[in-house]
């Protein structure tokens, strides 16, 4: 289903549609306004609905329940503000608009409007924004949409000399949050319809529509650029990894301002060291990753961001196989890192790290942001709505911090401690892939951190409970990949 929005200042009584959706503001009033006819009638519903409780249902209720005039529309509903003991307020907006949306098309009704008049409603048009296009979002690659409805007509009423800034909001929103679908779109697409080459075609094709050069090694040039980390957790596959770089120029100075790295794991069996059967379907997502990084090149170039960012996407199928590469083998890195494989489950810190050192020696990174699904131990620690977030720069952490909670994307410290170097301490090699069974999420990141060089600022993101719901929560309203570090990442490109 495709949203179109449009900016009106239409007045409850001009506007039409099927369905009209008024704000509660945070006494539980509609924020009443002199001009606005239905005032009176408007409160007088609202006092029904106080009376039904209605709002213990974020939008439920039919015209039947109001006695008043409820202009062209045929429903009238209340979205409530802060209403949640469970939820926060921002995130509460986006899930009910994102529900209004379902509401209407069970209905079949295909035109919505949001009354943003009020000071309150005016300050939260991006998040009803966010709310109808990532709540409209259905994975429709296998099976039709269930409901009959193509095209959702979606008008925001704003204060005259609002329109411009609402439909700058709008129009911004609205095409972060579709990137962060099509981001969802790959990451549900099964392992077998997408492997490291097909990530690669994707992002190729969005990199020629956005004029951005695309630079991708195939499995002889890795060869010749000792990206061992691929070749490794690569080799049990039919499917051979590749490495692939996108890089957008929106500012004319040579440097990069900011390398992406994404983890792309087309599909996560844990090889030799084989994962359990039960949930492995889920690891056709151990690319999402990628799908952010791929995606967030999307918005910026969209948005015409004005920064040099490059984003390299390490890929490869980790399989059992003959040729698959075993526990105990021993991996020298060119940084001069050797590793010795403890799991081949540990596989995305392999690849992770021959996207660090490119980044560096190719692109001359000098800030490195990295996505990956990298441990269930931040999953567990975490939950599905925190973001890991491990650094060695303060700053960067706070800013990453502060983007994704302004857009409604979790972010949550995780330490890298010196005294837990030694848990990767190998008799063997420099390393080892796997750090013991505690601080999971940490020793991946103390790994990663080997292969950051001096003077370089990086964050690393773990998005393993954060890209995928196994149900339907907040405004996902369907189960599987949200999208996770589209709108966060896009948002910190557009303030660096
Ligand atoms: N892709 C997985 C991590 C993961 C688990 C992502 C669950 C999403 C949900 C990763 O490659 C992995 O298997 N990690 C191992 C590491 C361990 C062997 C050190 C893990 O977390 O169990
Ligand atoms: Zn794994
Ligand atoms: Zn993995």
């Amino acid at each position: 289903m495709n949203i179109k929005i449009t900016v009106s200042t239409n007045d409850l009584l001009s506007a039409e549609g099927d369905v009209l959706v008024l704000l509660l503001d945070d006494n539980l009033r509609y924020a009443p306004n002199k001009r606005n006819p239905l005032t009176k009638e408007g409160m007088k519903w609202l006092q029904d609905a106080k009376d039904k409780k209605v709002w213990d249902y974020t939008f439920a209720s039919s015209t039947s329940d109001f006695k008043g005039n409820a202009g062209k529309f045929k429903f009238v509903g209340f979205m409530p503000l802060r209403l949640g003991f469970f939820q926060d307020a921002d995130d509460q907006v986006r899930t009910a608009a994102a529900k209004v949306v379902d509401f209407a098309r069970k209905h079949h009704f295909d035109s919505i409007a949001f009354f943003l008049k009020s000071r309150s409603g005016y300050k939260i048009i991006d998040k009803v924004v966010e709310g109808v296009t990532l709540g409209a979002y259905e994975y429709t690659e296998f099976k039709d949409s269930i409901y009959p409805i193509k095209t959702m007509k979606v008008q925001l009423l704003v204060p005259a000399d609002g329109v411009r800034e609402a439909e700058r909001i709008a129009h911004e929103r609205q095409a972060v949050c579709n990137a962060a679908n099509g981001a969802r779109d790959i990451v549900n697409r099964p392992g077998s319809s997408l492997v490291p080459e097909g990530i690669a075609a994707h992002a190729a094709k969005i990199a020629k529509k956005h004029g951005m050069e695309f630079t991708l090694l195939r499995k002889d040039d890795l060869k010749k650029g000792n990206h061992v980390g691929l070749l490794n957790v690569g080799a049990g596959s039919a499917h051979p990894p590749v490495m692939f770089a996108m890089n957008y120029r929106g500012a004319r100075r040579k440097r990069v301002d900011l390398a992406l790295v994404g983890k792309g794991i087309s599909f996560d069996t844990g090889g030799i060291s084989l994962k359990p059967w039960s949930q492995m379907w889920e690891m056709k997502g151990d690319m999402a990753g990628s799908a952010a990084v791929i995606h967030t090149m999307e918005a910026i170039a969209t948005l015409g961001l004005k920064q040099n960012v490059v984003g390299i996407i390490p890929s490869a199928e980790n399989r059992p196989d003959a040729k698959a590469y075993l526990p105990g083998d021993i991996i020298s890195y060119k940084n001069g890192v050797s590793v010795e494989v403890h799991s081949t489950d540990a596989e995305g810190r392999l690849v992770l790290a021959d996207g660090l050192l490119w980044a560096q020696d190719k692109f001359k990174a000098t800030t490195i942001v990295d996505v990956a699904t990298l441990t269930g131990a931040c999953l567990r620690a975490l939950g599905l709505n925190y973001t890991g977030l491990m650094a060695n720069d303060d700053k960067l952490a706070a800013k990453l911090t502060k983007c994704g909670a302004s857009v409604g994307e979790k972010l949550w410290p995780l330490p890298l401690p010196v005294e837990y170097e030694e848990l990767l301490l190998s008799p063997v090699a420099k390393i080892k892939n796997v750090g013991g069974s505690y601080a999971g999420a940490s020793t991946a990141g103390l790994f990663l951190q080997r292969f950051v060089g001096e003077g370089v600022s990086w964050a690393h993101l773990d998005i393993a409970g954060t890209s995928d719901c196994d149900k339907k929560q907040r405004y996902f309203l369907v189960p599987g990949a949200t999208g996770a570090m589209v709108r966060t990442l896009t948002d910190f490109i557009g303030r660096m």
